[in-house]
C-alpha cells in the first residue's frame, strides 16, 4: 500500500508522516510532498526510524512524482487558522490549493482513495469532487473529508467527564466539520447520561475545540498533533479496509449518503473499494434534531460555495 501525504512539511503533515512511518504495515510506502524545500529532509529524517515502511520526499511545484502509484492520498496542504479566524476565512487560499492538487491526483493516480484534511472541509471536499468530475474520474466511494478529529475529541472529553474507559467509548459525530455543522450525538454514547445543561456544554466544547487550540497557540497555528493522530487513525482504517479487513467503520464526510445534503458526515462501512456502505446514524434526541435543523442551511451553503468555485 502506498500512502501519499500532500502538505507533508506542515504541522499536521509532519505529525501524520511520523505516525504513519511508525504504524503502517511493514512493506508499505510513504510518499511525502510539500512545496516547502525542506520536504526531502523530512523524509530523510523519518527514514532513520527502523520500521518496515519506506519513505521518500519531494519538494517544489509539482506533486506528480509523489503521487505515482498512490493507493491513498491525504491532503493537508494549505494555510491554518489564526486567532479570530473561522474555517471559512481559509477558503480564499485553500480552495485554489486543493483544486490544483486534485487536478494532479486526477492525472496521476485517478483510482486512489483521497482523504481531505485541508479546511474548510465542508467546502474543499465538494471542490475535489467537482475537479474529479471535470477530469472524468470521479468515484464518490473514494473521496473522504476527514472529520475524525471531532470524534477523537468527543471520546477524550466525554471519557474524562464521565469516567468511561477510553477503550470502550464511542462518540458519533455527524454533519460537517465547522462550528454548528459539527453535530455530536451524545444521546448515543453508551454508558453516559447527560443533563440538558451538560449536553449543551459538551456539544459546544466539541464544536469549538479547534478554536480552543487556535487560541492556546496564540497565533502559532491550529491543531496539528491531535489532527495528525486523527488522520492516522482514519488512514489506518482505510488501509485495513482496502486490504480486505471486514467491519471497518469510521465517521467521515462523504458524497451521496444523506437525505439532508449532498455531502454529510456519518458512519461509513469501508471496504476494498473505499465506501462499501453509508450507514444510518440512528435516532436523534430532540436537542440533536433541533441542532440539525438549524445547521443544514450553513452546511448546504458551504457545499454550494465549493461546487460554484470549480464551475
Ligand atoms: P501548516 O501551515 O503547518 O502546513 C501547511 C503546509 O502546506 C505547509 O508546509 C505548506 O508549505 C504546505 N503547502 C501550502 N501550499 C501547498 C501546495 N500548493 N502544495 C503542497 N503543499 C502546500 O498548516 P497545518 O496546521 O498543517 O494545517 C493544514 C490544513 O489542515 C489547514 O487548512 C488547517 O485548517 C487544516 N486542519 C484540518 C483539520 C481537520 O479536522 N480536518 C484540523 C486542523 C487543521
Amino acid at each position: 500500500m502506498k500512502v501519499a501525504v500532500l502538505g507533508a512539511a506542515g504541522g499536521i503533515g509532519q505529525a501524520l508522516a511520523l505516525l504513519l512511518k511508525t504504524t503502517l504495515p511493514a512493506g508499505s510506502a510513504l510518499s511525502l510532498y510539500d512545496i516547502a524545500p525542506v520536504t526531502p529532509g523530512v523524509a530523510a529524517d523519518l527514514s532513520h526510524i527502523p520500521t518496515g515502511v519506506s519513505v521518500v520526499g519531494f519538494g517544489g511545484e509539482d506533486p506528480t512524482a509523489a503521487l505515482e502509484g498512490a493507493d491513498i492520498v491525504l491532503i493537508s496542504a494549505g494555510v491554518a487558522r489564526k486567532p479570530g479566524m473561522d474555517r471559512a476565512d481559509l477558503f480564499n487560499v485553500n480552495a485554489g490549493i486543493v483544486k490544483n492538487l486534485i487536478e494532479k491526483v486526477a492525472a496521476t493516480c485517478p483510482t486512489a482513495c483521497i482523504g481531505i484534511i485541508t479546511n474548510p472541509v465542508n467546502t474543499t471536499v465538494p471542490i475535489a469532487a467537482e475537479v474529479l468530475k471535470k477530469a472524468g474520474v470521479y468515484d464518490k466511494k473514494k473521496l473522504f473529508g476527514i472529520t475524525t478529529l471531532d470524534v477523537i475529541r468527543g471520546e477524550t472529553f466525554i471519557s474524562e467527564a464521565k469516567g468511561i474507559d477510553l477503550a470502550d467509548i464511542k462518540v458519533p459525530v455527524i454533519g460537517g466539520h465547522s462550528g454548528v455543522t459539527i453535530l455530536p450525538l451524545l444521546s448515543q454514547v453508551v454508558g453516559a447520561s447527560f443533563t440538558d445543561e451538560e449536553v449543551e456544554k459538551m456539544t459546544h466544547r466539541i464544536q469549538n475545540a479547534g478554536t480552543e487550540v487556535v487560541e492556546a497557540k496564540a497565533g502559532g497555528g491550529s491543531a496539528t498533533l491531535s489532527m495528525g493522530q486523527a488522520a492516522c487513525r482514519f488512514a489506518l482504517s482505510l488501509v485495513d479496509a482496502l486490504s480486505g479487513k471486514a467491519d471497518v467503520i469510521e465517521y467521515t464526510y462523504v458524497d451521496g449518503g444523506s437525505e439532508h445534503a449532498q455531502f454529510f458526515a456519518q458512519p461509513v462501512l469501508l471496504g476494498k473499494n473505499g465506501v462499501e456502505k453509508v450507514l444510518p446514524y440512528g435516532e436523534l434526541s430532540a436537542f440533536e434534531q433541533n441542532a440539525m435543523d438549524k445547521m443544514l442551511d450553513t452546511l448546504k451553503g458551504d457545499i454550494k460555495l465549493g461546487v460554484e468555485f470549480v464551475k
